[in-house]
């Protein structure tokens, strides 16, 4: 397994691969890899000659306030993971490598606006920025996104029709642990006491997922959801919403697809959710 720090190292090892005939899986990450990832990378193995890992933490998606001097790194420990699943290359850029100031920045506005856009009104646009020069410089046939953070997936759809990418998307399964939690880099956070309220998420996602159907009010499936975790001391609600899947916008009754998300605080960490419902 090769890795890589730069774009033009990468694009030189891209460009024989292509040469050869090899089609390149690209699978985007922000590093310190769990299971969700794992999921990723071997979906990517089954589908593609090539699998290509980015392992870059991305500074213009996170606000001025937000953990990105704290957002846990271990390249060994993915660089090790990567190699056993069998990828090709990792690139593990630095800041300065990616950015030069002032640079362009993508967005696609409205899916942005609504559930995690409210909090975190830049971070869509750094999702797509860097998302978009990956696309540049890895040039993959197909690139893995986890269903986890369902929003960001509708967004990197919508750019790749919008801009067009001749890139095929592919969404994967989340992955949980035993006990229902959304495996997530930010687990790491919670401590023993918050390990155990965070589970308000899933067994809420639960509830939700046993009282929801074709034409029900959206208030009285976010209500029941809602109850279970306002009962968690530790838990506060960013969002619990239910959104038309393909636009991300509030839907009042369950008429089309649609996605129920949530993000919730426990303690300090903040936690995302969902489920998709189709009609
Ligand atoms: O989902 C993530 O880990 C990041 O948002 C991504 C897609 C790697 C962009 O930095």
């Amino acid at each position: 397994m090769k890795v890589t720090k730069t774009v033009e190292e990468t694009r030189k090892l891209v460009k024989a691969w292509k040469q050869e005939g090899k089609s390149i899986g690209l699978v985007p990450t922000m590093g310190f890899l769990h299971e969700g990832h794992a999921s990723l990378i071997r979906r990517c193995r089954e589908e593609n000659d090539i699998v290509v890992v980015s392992d870059f933490v991305n500074p213009t998606q996170f606000g001025p306030n937000e953990d990105l001097e704290a957002y846990p790194r271990d390249f060994k420990r993915d660089s090790e993971l990567c190699e056993s699943l069998g990828a090709d290359l990792i690139f593990n850029p630095e800041p300065e490598e990616m950015y030069h100031d002032p640079h362009a920045f993508v967005s696609i506005d409205l899916l942005s606006e609504t559930l995690c856009g409210k909090t975190r009104p830049i971070h869509f646009k750094g999702v797509c920025t860097v998302v978009s020069k990956l696309f540049h410089i890895v040039t993959p046939d197909k690139a893995y996104f986890g269903q986890k953070d369902a929003q960001q997936l509708a967004i990197i759809r919508k750019m790749v029709q919008d801009l067009n990418f001749d890139i095929q998307i592919v969404g994967c399964p989340i992955v949980r642990e035993e006990d229902g939690l959304a495996k997530s880099s930010r687990n790491t956070y919670l401590n023993t006491e918050e390990r155990k309220a965070a589970l308000c998420l899933s067994k809420a996602l639960r509830r939700g997922m046993d009282v929801i159907h074709p034409q029900a009010d959206a208030s009285e499936v976010l209500g029941e959801m809602r109850a279970i975790i306002e009962a968690e001391p530790l838990a506060r609600i960013d969002y619990v919403s239910m959104v038309d899947a393909l636009t991300m916008q509030p839907v009042e009754k369950v008429e089309k697809d649609v996605l129920v998300a949530m993000a919730v605080y426990i303690g300090k960490t903040r936690l995302i959710d969902n489920f998709s419902y189709e009609v």
